[in-house]
């Protein structure tokens, strides 16, 4: 990956890892125009980076994972077919602020997160999460949240009801709702895997405002019942 043009590297997190040169600097330094800049979390293979940049020239794309080998994928794709308003930074979300500046990025895609139903803490949208997020994205910028997990669904709902945050689109089966359209039916690797073994697509979109601290739900929400075995293994 260290030839790919479109490939930022930067997997050791370390506490006092200095910010990376990047950081306010990806329209000028990276991408090279004034476009709006939209973050996929977690992105794996990077399917839903690369095709979202496909749909929306006019807008700049970074898929963020720790996993080399998967983003290696999504890269070697956008290479081959040309597509210039997308890359790849393969770091820590945890650390995603030493890499954009505030209010830097437009909107931010969560796609198949891990539910992490033991930890709150580890998961991608439980409220010390959103106070990273909040850090680089713009006041009101978006948060999607696709996922096949009804705990993280669930859990991502209360959590935004808690906190009062907008709703914008909502649906606990997306393929059979009428806010689907091109965009939200890009299928990640995960998703295929849930699809073929029935399971429903929820889809929840929200603003992060950014006017008083974040609160945890203590609503509690029933877990998966066919993740409690081998999810780890998948991962
Ligand atoms: C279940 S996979 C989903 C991948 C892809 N979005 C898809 O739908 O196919 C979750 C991905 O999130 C990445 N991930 C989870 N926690 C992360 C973190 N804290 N920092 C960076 N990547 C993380 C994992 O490496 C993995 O590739």
């Amino acid at each position: 990956m260290e030839t790919f043009t479109n490939t930022i590297q930067s997997p050791m997190q370390q506490p006092d890892q200095a910010d990376h040169e990047l950081k306010g600097n990806w329209n000028k330094h990276f991408f090279k125009n004034d476009n709006p800049i939209i973050l996929e979390l977690g992105c794996g293979k990077g399917e839903y980076s690369v095709s979202l940049a496909k749909f929306f020239p006019d807008k700049n794309f970074v898929g963020v994972d720790i996993k080399g080998a998967r983003m290696w994928k999504g890269a070697k794709m956008a290479i081959e077919q040309g597509v210039n308003n997308v890359g790849f930074l393969r770091t820590s979300i945890e650390i995603i602020h030493k890499f954009f500046a505030p209010g830097e990025v437009q909107e931010i895609w969560l796609t198949f997160p891990d539910p992490q139903m033991k930890s709150t803490r580890k998961r991608l949208t439980a409220t010390n999460f959103m106070e990273i997020y909040r850090n680089i994205l713009a006041p009101d910028g978006i948060i999607n949240l696709k996922t096949d997990s009804s705990f993280q669904y669930h859990y991502t709902l209360e959590m935004v009801k808690e906190n009062e945050l907008e709703i914008i689109a909502n649906t606990d089966n997306l393929y059979q709702s009428d806010i689907l359209n091109d965009v939200l039916s890009i299928q990640t690797f995960y998703e295929k895997q849930w699809r073929e073994r029935g399971i429903d697509i929820k889809y929840l979109a929200f603003k992060l405002s950014h006017d008083k601290p974040l609160r945890e739900s203590d609503v509690e929400i029933e877990k998966d019942p066919y993740r409690s075995f081998g999810r780890s293994a998948r991962e």
